[in-house]
């Protein structure tokens, strides 16, 4: 099978890792891939923002999967784009329609698909500009910390909390004001959760589905959990607090109703749900959907699976797929994520990175990287991710740090307190 897959991240490279491991597959392409995907398959220079030009590459090379990465072309339809054309019906598109991408795509979508299934969620409301003042007495019956959302896809920077009513009032006015232009022209306010937070994936079809290990990540660029918020710096998997009996109230009040919710909303959904949850006081909840695998989590949950992922989403909507098993490494998988110094502000790109060949023990996921007459030289904020295995999650972690610090780029940084709240 010819596989093409969309994006150029750490999940994507361990996406192309993972694929690449299958007997089923025949030839991969990444498009636009890093230098790690590149070490897997061919990475191909192609708009996929342009939908026209991917259906072409799709006939042309006779892809029959296409495994999309990121949630940008899945909110703007790329699954109902592909499924449109007559002579691509048998192609597998791992990522849902634009419609049910609603999950992620849309706070107020998601918000009432989980009110309609009785999906644990903080309490919430929706406002746009002609209810402003509605918005500002509703923040008024509300306690501090105040939880903003812009409704759209805001490259993760869309959810303000503040402490201060009055700050809260006045960002409500600004977002609605297009702060973040059309993606708040609605915003969600809701209730603040006090808990820790963990993100859980299946991969489905609609109305089966698949449990994958779950993960927990270090958004926050500073130790402590402090500074501004990141992709994500680093990664564990499985979660220590994630127990039989927690991830029970997983399945039965979150995972299972979700699932049954698809065909109730007549949702197509075919691929990665990741559940963003917050554990309070041993009872979860939901913060967030999203439509696709995390990042830097892939870079942990896909090292954990031991059943050849490519078949298992070849099964999806066959009767293969609901018998299927799929099995775990029971080993825990750490990862620390090297970024460029100033990120996720400003940061340098282009910078040569060396001592690739020194890492023993552990699996370097490319990000923000590229093959270049130079070498291997950065191309963005999160530049790799060193990921390791162990039976003791803490022992996988020194792996990872002892690795890190055999790369070496200018202004190399990374957090070096990955699982401290643990
Ligand atoms: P989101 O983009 O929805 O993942 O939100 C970004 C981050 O804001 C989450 O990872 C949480 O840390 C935080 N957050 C979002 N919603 C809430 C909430 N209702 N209560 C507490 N923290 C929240
Ligand atoms: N690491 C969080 C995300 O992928 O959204």
């Amino acid at each position: 099978m010819n596989v093409l897959v969309i994006g150029s991240g750490g999940r994507e490279h361990a996406l192309a890792w993972k694929i690449a491991q299958s007997p089923l597959l025949n030839k991969l392409y990444i498009a636009p891939g890093n230098s790690g995907t590149e070490e897997h398959g061919e990475n191909v220079s192609l708009d996929t923002n342009n939908f026209p030009l991917v259906v072409d590459f799709l006939r042309e090379k006779n892809v029959k999967m296409l495994v999309v990465g990121p949630e940008d072309p899945l909110v703007m339809g790329i699954n109902d784009y592909v499924r449109m054309q007559p002579d691509l019906k048998d192609i597998k598109v791992v990522g849902p329609n634009s419609e049910a991408a609603q999950l992620e795509g849309s706070k107020e979508f998601a918000k009432e698909f989980m009110a309609q299934n009785n999906i644990p969620t903080a309490k919430y409301a929706s406002f746009s500009i002609e209810d402003l003042e509605q918005g500002k007495i509703f923040l008024d019956s509300m306690e501090a910390p105040y939880v903003l959302k812009a409704d759209g896809l805001a490259a993760g920077k869309g959810v303000v909390i503040l402490d201060d009513l009055e700050e809260a009032k006045a960002e409500l006015e600004s977002m609605l004001g297009g702060k973040f232009g059309m993606a708040s022209e609605k915003v969600v306010i809701e209730e603040f959760l006090s808990g820790i937070e963990l993100s859980v994936f299946v991969l489905t079809d609609g109305t089966h589905y698949h449990m994958l290990p779950n993960a927990k990540d270090y958004k926050r660029i500073g130790e402590g959990d402090t500074g501004l918020n990141t992709g994500g710096m680093g990664a564990i998997s499985p979660v220590p607090f994630a127990d039989e009996s927690f991830m029970k109230k997983v399945l039965d009040r979150i995972v299972e109703p979700t699932i049954n919710g698809f065909s109730a909303y007549g949702l197509h959904y075919e691929g990665f749900v990741f559940f963003g949850l917050i554990n309070v006081d041993g009872n979860p909840y939901v913060i967030e959907y999203n439509v696709r695998l995390g990042d830097p989590e892939s870079e942990v949950i896909i090292p954990r699976i031991k059943t050849d992922l490519l078949a298992l989403m070849a099964k999806m909507g066959t009767p293969q797929f609901e018998s299927a098993k799929v099995e775990f490494d029971p080993r825990a998988a750490t990862t620390v994520m090297l970024v460029s110094g100033g990120y996720p502000e400003g940061y340098k790109k282009g910078l040569e990175i060396s001592g690739l060949d020194m890492v023993e023990g552990s699996i370097v996921f490319h990000a923000g990287a590229k093959n270049s007459d130079d070498g291997i030289v950065t191309t963005g904020g999160r530049v790799m991710a060193v990921t390791s295995m162990d039976s003791e999650w803490k022992n996988a972690l020194i792996m990872s740090y002892v690795n890190a610090a055999m790369i070496q780029f200018e202004d190399m940084d990374f957090r070096k307190d990955i699982g401290f709240d643990l």
